[in-house]
């Protein structure tokens, strides 16, 4: 008998929520939140105002293209952080509600857990080989850049993570510097494949260990382009693409360094990338490279399960409801990682 899990995501600024058949993926429904685009970042309060509004239609939509009744539910898993608190809230609060009134168990997710665990969802056209353990993530997204070893699904240790900004952080504020909206990962990357990535050089950090630092680079950023714009005010305008592509190549030079270290360290080959920025082309060709540069099995993301999906959350719900790991009504979110 098939197992139905209903998975709920609310931790930053998407509302989400998707339906899976054991491991295959029945509907992934993905409301994006435009609000935030003008101020240039995430703001909390509207976030959750517009969880409130988004989230029945969501779930409502999810349960329709999954074609089944929530009756025939077995769990609801949820985000239980870390995130925003006023975000995790309304996912949270729904998620005990239905899982109440259904009769059926809840059960609680951590999000960087999930982003790694999205790499088990399979897709119902066709089956696609999966990490075997233990491998390496690198799980890069707008609040976390870590390391992880992975030995089985609930067993992770993280091995090295960013003291400061986070990868997608770096993105997105090369994006604003440069006048861009946001998110700008994607429209980094974009201008990017039109442009030089040797034109502009910016110093790498030197971070001991397997540690990740962003904030240096997106300061020499600003002053050069202070610097650049006193000589020339349409600097930015003429170099958009070199200098999108040159900050997107130090950021993966950044970002590759620390993970072919881990690898050589941990003697893995098993290789995989996660989370928002996981989708950035440029990542993912360098990742590949390493296929034949190190002799590594990579495995990267669909694009749906790159940024924050409800997916990710029902296939570690259904990881936790083979093994009997429920939750109970008392649940409270958390907002910061709990990744040691
Ligand atoms: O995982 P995610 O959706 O949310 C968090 O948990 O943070 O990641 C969002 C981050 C943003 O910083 C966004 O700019 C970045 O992922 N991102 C990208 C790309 N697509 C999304 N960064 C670089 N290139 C992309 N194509
Ligand atoms: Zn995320």
């Amino acid at each position: 008998m098939s197992t139905y899990i209903l998975g709920i995501e609310s931790s930053c600024d998407d509302t989400s929520a998707a339906v899976l058949q054991d491991d295959t993926i029945l509907a992934n429904v993905i409301a994006n939140q435009d609000v935030h685009m003008k101020f240039g970042g995430v703001v909390p309060e509207l976030a959750s105002r517009s969880h409130q509004q988004n989230i029945i239609p969501v779930i409502h939509r999810a349960l329709h293209d999954a074609n089944i009744s929530k009756k025939q539910l077995n769990a609801i898993a949820f985000t239980r952080g870390p995130g925003l608190m006023g975000s995790l809230l309304v996912g949270t609060s729904f998620a005990k509600a239905f899982a109440m009134g259904l009769n059926i168990p809840l059960i609680e997710v951590d999000h960087m857990q999930a982003h790694i665990l999205a790499h088990f969802v399979q897709l119902k056209e066709q089956r696609k080989p999966v990490p075997k353990f233990p491998f390496l993530c690198l799980t890069v997204s707008g609040g976390h850049t870590q390391i992880v070893k992975v030995d089985d699904y609930f067993k992770m240790t993280l091995l090295g993570e960013t003291i400061d900004d986070a990868a997608g952080e770096a993105f997105d504020k090369t994006a604003k510097i440069m006048g861009l909206n946001y998110p700008g990962g994607p429209l980094i990357d974009k201008l990017a494949k039109q442009g030089n990535p040797k034109a502009f050089k910016f110093p790498m950090p030197q971070i001991k260990d397997l540690d990740y630092s962003f904030s240096g680079i997106k300061t020499s950023f600003l002053y050069f382009l202070r610097d650049q714009l006193k000589l020339n005010e349409h600097f930015i305008e003429e170099n958009k693409a070199d200098l999108a592509a040159s900050m997107q190549y130090t950021i993966i030079e950044i970002l590759m360094k620390k993970l072919v270290k881990a690898a050589k360290q941990e003697g893995i080959k098993e290789i995989a990338i996660a989370g928002g920025v996981s989708a950035n082309s440029g990542l993912r060709e360098a990742i590949k490279k390493g296929e034949k540069k190190y002799g590594w099995n990579t495995y990267i993301p669909d694009f749906q399960f790159t940024t924050d999906n409800a997916a990710m959350i029902a296939i570690t719900g259904l990881f936790k409801y083979q093994k009997g790991l429920f939750t109970n009504q008392n649940t409270t979110p958390y907002t910061r990682s709990i990744f040691k």
